[in-house]
């Protein structure tokens, strides 16, 4: 597989949870592929200085402030995108509970957020993708969680098992299209997300890197570069899979 694979220039790639993290990291490796990059996400702040990343390093952005939650806000930010190449469906939230203490309140945000902003994300890129005859990718966020499940992430992990079922289902049903989907499922990334832990962060972070053979935890350029394979024709003929980027970690619970 040529080099040239991985040329984006030309295409256009749509980014929720673009602001932060993983989805800025995305972002930002899309645009230098050569993708004018829709960057979207409920942080406006963050969003801006994403797309400043982009701009400078001579890419060009273009910004959604929006919830992933509101379809209608999605539809029209997506279809304001003119041509679609690429989705990567990206924000998320982190929610953790035992399961005896879990609220109803909390199952339907992280599902309204993790799962059911994928969805909207997907069907609104697919019928885009289809209606303009455009043999896209569509790149989803679950996590290293669907393996291993693990304490307090009932409503996380039910989300990104969702989102696996999502993606696959997906794959099958539009793959007549040429539309390619597929996940990334992350291990352990130092982002905003995973920076709350207080004064057990260090030592999280230490556990997570001796539980990898690489000895680290994953930093977003990691996982970008996964989106990046997925989202380009490096990955031609590999759709409903999920790719693995979590330094070969296996939890131990
Ligand atoms: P992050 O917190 O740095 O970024 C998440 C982004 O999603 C933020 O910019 C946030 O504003 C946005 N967002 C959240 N809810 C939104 C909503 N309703 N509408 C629009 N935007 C919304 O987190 P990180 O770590 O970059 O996570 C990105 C994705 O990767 C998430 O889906 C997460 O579950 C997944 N992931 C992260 C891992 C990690 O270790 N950091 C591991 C495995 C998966």
């Amino acid at each position: 597989m040529p080099l040239t694979a991985y040329d984006l220039t030309g295409r256009t790639a749509f980014v929720t949870g673009a602001a932060s993290g993983i989805g800025r990291a995305s972002a930002v490796l899309l645009a230098e592929a050569g993708a004018t990059v829709h960057c979207a996400d409920r942080d406006e702040q963050g969003l801006h200085e994403t797309a400043t990343l982009i701009k400078d390093q001579g890419g060009t952005a273009h910004t959604h402030h929006l919830d992933v939650t509101d379809r209608a806000q999605l539809k029209g930010a997506v279809e304001s995108c003119g041509r679609l190449d690429v989705m990567a469906a990206v924000a998320g939230i982190m929610h953790s509970s035992a399961v005896l203490d879990t609220r109803d309140e909390d199952l339907d945000r992280v599902l309204s957020v993790n799962f059911k902003g994928v969805l909207y994300a997907c069907q609104e890129a697919a019928r885009r993708m289809i209606a303009q005859r455009v043999r896209g990718s569509i790149v989803t966020m679950a996590s290293g969680a669907i393996d291993t499940g693990g304490p307090g992430l009932l409503c996380y992990g039910a989300a990104k098992a969702a989102v696996v079922q999502l993606t696959k289902t997906l794959a099958n049903e539009i793959g007549a299209h040429g539309i390619r989907v597929n996940a990334v499922a992350p291990g352990w990334v130092r982002t905003p997300m995973t920076d709350h832990h207080g004064e057990t962060q260090a030592h999280t972070e230490a556990f997570m890197a001796r539980m990898s053979p690489l000895g680290r935890v994953g930093e977003p350029d990691d996982i970008a570069h996964a989106v990046l394979h997925l989202a380009s024709d490096a990955s031609s003929f590999t759709t409903g899979q999920i790719l693995r980027p979590n330094g070969g970690v296996a939890m131990p619970w």
